[in-house]
């Protein structure tokens, strides 16, 4: 995918690649090196150097990320001695052995901008100074030492470390979140930088999904440039996702969408993109205003403030209206402009505006989800090819490396991440007389649990189960029977930790206390204590079973379904065409998938969202924070799981899943993510023409100046437009999909707009009077349109 993805963010207008370097990824086990298939990070940086963009490569090598356990390799906790981010030396040294490896490789391959290479900028550290009071006096040196380590390996292009107001001398301290106009670095000497603008947010399990307007997304950027801003990089541009077990926790679902311009799959999102393209391109056309000359910033009035980039040779200006709820009409040089609440425009000569970030001039591309048939002959929907095998994954120990331990083990510890999954079992005899048995007074047992899933098993019977970040407890009535009972707790990790002081020790697993009550006399046994026999992962991820290849698959009927663990397997024909590939997960409980053998993530379509908070239509005015602007609310938080098509082949996939809560696997569909058939868009009178016809008045007759366009263009190059829905010039209303006319309206509307669009790709309307008539006087008018293509 790297290619289109690359060049998508090329189109957009972006100069810069920012990655980081994931530790984990590169280094699975302590001097074992991985730099193949997505972790070929050479070749990552040779491909954005070949699509003419510069790389700032942030190595961390602590990353955060959402990425498990924030991109450290869960070894590094096993080093004796080690404590993380800190003045310790076998942390140091570690570390400094490992940026070293990949500031080598660079070096190797000629990749900073010092050897002509793509690599203008490296981090060190990150988001330190946000924690870094927990960490005492030794974050003072660590930091120090951190910085000289870093310069030390001589790359020949600057450093910088992000939220770091203490970054010494000559790392840039550069700045993080969702507005960063008011930043200054520590010295005059250094730019400001922004290292991450947040284009919306992560998505949690369990959690709606937050998404971030891009008229404040757009206002946030311009208004850094306003201020004397020099790099603003947008996280993320391009999310994608987390597959096999590297999403961070605890509870990070496996989509990294984050409502980034390129969403999960690799298609635009639209008109994120597309503003944000206009935006670059204004930006640049300020260009040499901005890189001569710092601002000069006076107030307009109460919110109202410009930013003047004046040189003898040139002029560019942002004006900017930062109040939330009035639009503004400002005088500038003499002239008057008209500055919607809470937006930015942009004036590249001082005069005339390229773009307001409050005024889209990109349409709204649909993009939808179409179920597959994978039977061409036939099958109503989207029923998987062929039948299901299975396997029952044994429900407590079943492994010969299980071992015995007095009292309840930490689950980090004890499994090394090496799988989500660790079994704590226990074997009682209950003598016929005790309380446990009596009749019509079942015995309760008490779990407590740090995190993040436990699912409990009476004599090989589920029995209850739970789940939460850090914290939880359950009490299950439990049937016990005279003699030996077996009490079987699996305990699942949904992530490691990735932010906070101290977050490598938060931990996870069943820590107690555990113990069974009466629950009629309520006297309780303590079960913490006793002697419990552990198993580390299941026995199908020892026996290979994710490949598919185990000759122990079932296939007889009827196929057990809602049960716990069980392994399923299925073989498919990718669908056809090169759109990308999901699979929809409804109908299963929780559990993790392998398509031939890669691991596509954890998948959890019962885990729903929250009822609060969401709003369908988020005012983009006013300051943005995470929980925002919030859809999906009551509905699971992630159903659709993506596969990437260069994992399959054109017929005889295999599907592997382990289905830990129980399932129906057969109700599985497959999608394919499709860019849409219709467009949308509103254009005002008051809207700024296309940056791209933008020229400065020396260059231009006052008469002959552009007027807005409403520009459409199909996606799909072999699409056209085929239906007008709507169509309005005048004062319409509502957001697309329900586009209304109002009380004013051009009768020409439709078919003006037919006649210039149907049966072409693309089409630009003119949004004037001249156009479409003069339907009312005395107001702005707009021109709404919805299209179809086919
Ligand atoms: C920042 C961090 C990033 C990412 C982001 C939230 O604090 O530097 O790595 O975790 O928050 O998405």
């Amino acid at each position: 995918m790297w290619p289109d993805l690359i060049q998508k963010s090329k189109d957009g207008g972006l100069d810069v690649i920012e990655t980081y370097v994931f530790w984990s990824g590169h280094e699975p086990e302590k001097n074992k090196y991985n730099f193949e298939g997505r972790y070929d990070l050479v070749k990552f940086v040779k491909l954005a150097a070949k699509a003419g963009l510069y790389v700032h490569l942030r190595i961390g090598p602590y990353v955060c990320a959402e990425w498990n356990y924030g991109g450290f390799p869960v070894w590094l906790h096993f080093v004796p001695g080690i404590k993380f981010r800190t003045d310790n030396e076998p942390f140091k040294a570690e570390m400094q052995r490992f940026t070293t490896k990949i500031v080598d490789l660079m070096k190797q391959e000629k990749l900073y901008a010092s050897q002509g290479g793509p690599i203008i900028l490296s981090q060190i550290e990150n988001e330190y100074g946000n924690i870094d009071s927990a960490y005492g006096a030794a974050a003072k040196s660590y930091i120090k030492w951190s910085a000289s380590m870093a310069l030390s390996l001589d790359t020949g292009v600057p450093w910088n470390m992000c939220q770091q107001a203490d970054a010494p001398d000559p790392m840039i301290n550069t700045c993080n979140g969702f507005y960063c106009d008011q930043f200054t670095p520590n010295s005059n000497n250094k730019p400001k930088m922004w290292t991450e603008n947040w284009s919306g947010w992560f998505l949690g399990f369990g959690d709606p999904s937050p998404y971030r307007p891009v008229e404040d997304l757009a206002f946030a950027v311009a208004r850094f440039y306003q201020r004397g801003g020099t790099f603003q990089n947008y996280y993320m541009y391009h999310g994608g996702t987390n597959f096999d077990r590297t999403s961070g926790g605890p509870l990070i679902s496996t989509s990294y969408d984050y409502d980034a311009p390129i969403d999960e799959y690799g298609l635009l999102r639209q008109p994120k993109w597309g503003h944000l393209r206009d935006l670059h391109k204004a930006i640049k056309l300020c260009e040499d205003s901005l890189i001569a000359t710092d601002p000069t910033i006076t107030s307009l009035g109460s919110n109202l403030e410009a930013a003047v980039y004046k040189t003898s040779g040139s002029c560019a200006a942002f004006l900017a209206n930062v109040g939330t709820k009035s639009d503004a009409t400002v005088t500038f040089n003499g002239q008057s402009y008209h500055l919607p609440a809470w937006s930015v425009s942009i004036l590249p000569d001082c005069k005339n505006v390229a773009f307001n970030t409050a005024k889209i001039n990109s349409a709204t591309v649909s993009t939808a989800f179409a179920l597959q048939s994978l039977k061409p002959d036939g099958g109503s929907s989207a029923e998987l090819g062929s039948q299901w095998s299975y396997i029952k994954e044994p429900i407590g120990i079943s492994k010969t490396d299980a071992f015995l331990k007095p009292g309840l083990l930490e689950q980090i510890n004890t499994t090394a991440d090496k799988s989500d999954y660790l079994w704590y079992s226990l074997r009682m005899d209950i003598k016929g007389d005790e309380t446990f048995l009596d009749e019509g007074s079942k015995a309760v047992l008490h779990i407590e649990s740090i995190g993040q899933v436990v699912y409990a098993f009476i004599n090989g019977k589920l029995a209850g189960s739970g789940h939460g970040k850090q914290k939880i407890t359950l009490d299950i009535p439990i049937d016990l029977v005279a003699g030996k009972n077996t009490i079987d707790l699996l305990s699942v990790t949904v992530g490691l930790a990735n932010y906070g002081a101290f977050f490598d020790l938060v931990g996870a697993g069943i820590t107690g206390p555990v113990t069974l009550k009466s629950a009629k006399s309520g006297s309780s046994i303590d079960l913490a204590s006793q002697q419990w026999t552990y198993q580390v992962g299941l026995k199908g991820e020892d026996t290979g079973l994710t490949t598919g290849d185990s000759p122990e698959w079932v296939s007889k009927t009827p196929l057990p379904t809602k049960q716990p663990l069980v392994w399923y397997k299925t073989t498919f024909d990718a669908p056809s065409g090169s759109e990308p590939v999901a699979i929809d997960f409804t109908g299963t409980g929780k559990g993790i998938a392998w398509v031939n053998g890669q691991s596509i993530g954890r998948y959890w379509p019962t885990s729903i969202a929250g009822n609060n908070g969401c709003t369908d239509s988020c005012d983009y005015r006013g300051s943005y924070r995470a929980n925002k602007c919030l859809k999906n609310c009551g509905k699971p938080s992630q159903t659709l799981y993506h596969v990437p098509r260069s994992w399959l082949k054109p017929s005889g996939n295999t599907l592997v899943l382990l289905e830990e809560m129980g399932g129906d696997p057969t109700q599985i569909s497959f999608t394919k993510k499709q860019t849409g058939s219709s467009l949308c868009l509103m254009v005002s009178q008051s809207h700024p023409a296309p940056v791209d016809t933008w020229t400065s008045d020396s260059k231009i007759s006052k008469k002959k100046r552009t007027r807005p366009v409403l520009s459409l263009q199909c996606p799909v190059s072999t699409q056209v437009i085929s239906s007008i829905k709507f169509a309005s010039f005048g004062t319409p209303k509502g957001t697309c999909g329900s586009f209304t006319r109002g009380h004013c309206n051009s009768s020409r509307s439709l078919s003006v707009v037919q006649k210039a669009c149907i049966g072409l790709r693309s089409c630009n309307l003119e949004v004037s009077t001249r156009v479409f008539g003069e339907p009312c006087r005395g107001v702005v008018m707009s021109l709404a349109v919805e299209a179809s293509c086919s």
